[in-house]
């Protein structure tokens, strides 16, 4: 099978906006705890904080850092994670089924937010609570000084504003599942004047309105309308959220998974420009996809790994061993999240360690990478300056899910001011391999400066903590440039990359 994609550096989609790479913080799990956050490991430091984990972060490449949840902030006070350890109460988190010590916090992760190098995108409680604790947040985290309660961060020894610039205002709250779940009109007054009220303290503020938790959500459509006539003026991002798994052995089906997202995100756009339109507003709403990833949760719900049945601190939960098939798959889906760069300015991968995550820990153990950390980090590192308008002219195969889906995906960036183009391109076919060129006569041809390949003969193979490196990129067999053309033979199920300069 042959496939050709055309690219030029006239054609632009949008800068590429670093946010993108964003990830996920949630009390889920060992995320935080033996996660991020573990006294007394031999890399820990002075914080707590595990240094293993962290240089794998920045090796990671995230940007921004969604936190506290997630369904856990439905439920979460956030007083409870300030303050002198010793007076702070333990309680239960009903949305995980588990204790949580509150003994990591609002300025623990601010401070752990600095050492990673990263940006706080800050979720709160619109489930048990609303505006009143909303703002009360707002001016604990971001005032000076010199009223109560930025006076009492300042005693909690956090002396310098957070100064968090992005807001989630509450987490899926279309979901049955959610503490606190509201009708689309409920949850779009409270939204619409928690972000009212939280811009009279400062305008600047970027604010996320939750859209659906996923695109089978029986109110999906609805759910974004209703909500953005109430909250258009107010808010700069409207949410989506999708995770997506291997089902009953489908292959073809999970490799094309992408094709949902980018429907997902095409709705939701329309949906937005079609309440811009009945309001008359000249205003764009972009989409911050804050949550995404394989997920196999429908082994999580159907209790062979389970909610735990009894109450406990940090239980495993969702610590998913990815193989090299789901690595595929996430590299696809960051080539959907790119190639909406025009509309889609924030993203998290949903989430960051141990549970659904890129990096695993072992509590007093090591850290290591996933399948999934690889095609992230890679694209993270290397798509730079803008996204171009590409054409692919690609076969098709026929899944059971999507229908008939070319083979092929793909996206291009283009940095020119270092004269790179990345190409990354994944081959959704199962079992056969395709063929794929590319002219780079508009860039004045090119020469590879890297090229890998995620493939394998044994795509259940995984990273784990005995073998950490099993699944790795591999330099790229046969990709090569010949008389300004690029040629790569790319073997099914496969995600590859390919530098330019
Ligand atoms: O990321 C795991 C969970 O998935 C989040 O807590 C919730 O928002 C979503 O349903």
């Amino acid at each position: 099978q042959q496939a050709r994609i055309s690219i030029d550096p006239a054609f632009v989609v949008a800068p590429v906006n670093r946010r993108v790479f964003g990830s996920f913080v949630e009390h889920m799990g060992r995320c935080v705890y033996t996660g991020i956050y573990e006294p007394g490991h031999p890399t820990a430091d002075d914080d707590g904080f595990r240094g293993d984990v962290l240089d794998l972060v920045r090796e990671l490449g995230v940007t921004t850092v969604r936190y506290p949840g997630g369904n856990f902030v439905s439920g979460y006070k956030w007083e409870d994670g300030v303050g002198p350890r010793e007076d702070r109460p333990t309680r239960l988190d009903p949305a995980w089924r588990t204790i949580e010590t509150n003994a990591f916090g609002l300025n623990e992760f601010m401070e752990w937010a600095k050492k990673a190098d990263v940006e706080p995108m800050m979720a709160m409680n619109l489930g048990t609570r609303g505006l009143q604790e909303a703002i009360d947040l707002l001016e604990y985290a971001n005032h000076p000084q010199g009223t109560a309660l930025s006076d009492l961060r300042i005693e909690h020894g956090a002396k310098e504003p957070h100064d968090i610039r992005l807001w989630c205002l509450g987490n899926e709250m279309d979901g049955p599942w959610q503490l606190g779940h509201k009708t689309a009109e409920e949850y779009g007054r409270l939204a619409a004047e928690t972000a009212r009220a939280m811009r009279q303290y400062d305008a600047g503020l970027e604010l996320v309105a939750c859209g659906s938790s996923s695109r089978t959500m029986p109110t999906f459509g609805a759910w974004e309308a209703t909500v953005l006539e109430h909250t258009y003026d107010v808010v700069d991002y409207i949410s989506a959220h999708a995770y997506y798994q291997l089902l009953d052995g489908d292959h073809a089906s999970f490799l094309a998974c992408s094709v949902d997202m980018d429907r997902f995100i095409d709705q939701v756009v329309a949906t937005a420009d079609h309440v811009g339109a009945r309001l008359g507003s000249d205003k764009r709403i972009d989409i911050s996809f804050d949550e995404w990833n394989v997920w196999y949760l429908r082994e999580l719900m159907s209790g062979q790994g389970g909610l735990p049945k009894d109450w406990t601190v940090a239980p495993r939960t969702s610590e998913e061993a990815y193989t090299v098939l789901d690595a595929v798959v996430v590299g696809s889906l960051l080539i959907t999240l790119l190639r909406h760069a025009d509309r889609v300015t924030a993203a998290s991968q949903a989430q960051l360690v141990n549970t659904i995550s890129s990096i695993r820990t072992e509590p007093n153990g090591p850290a290591w990478r996933q399948s999934i950390f690889h095609p992230f980090a890679r694209t993270a590192r290397h798509a730079r300056g803008t996204v171009l308008d590409l054409r692919l002219d690609a076969p098709t195969t026929t899944t059971p899910t999507y229908g008939e889906v070319p083979v092929l995906d793909a996206v291009a960036t283009h940095d020119a001011d270092e004269g790179r183009l990345a190409v990354f391109v994944v081959n959704r076919h199962p079992s056969e391999p395709v063929s794929f060129s590319t002219d780079l006569r508009a860039f004045g041809g090119g020469q590879i400066a890297e090229a890998v390949v995620i493939a394998d003969d044994d795509l259940t193979a995984a990273n784990t903590q005995a073998d950490p490196d099993r699944v790795v990129p591999r330099p790229h067999p046969d990709a090569s440039v010949t008389d300004g053309t690029l040629t790569a033979q790319l073997p099914p199920a496969s995600w590859s990359m390919v530098v330019l300069e």
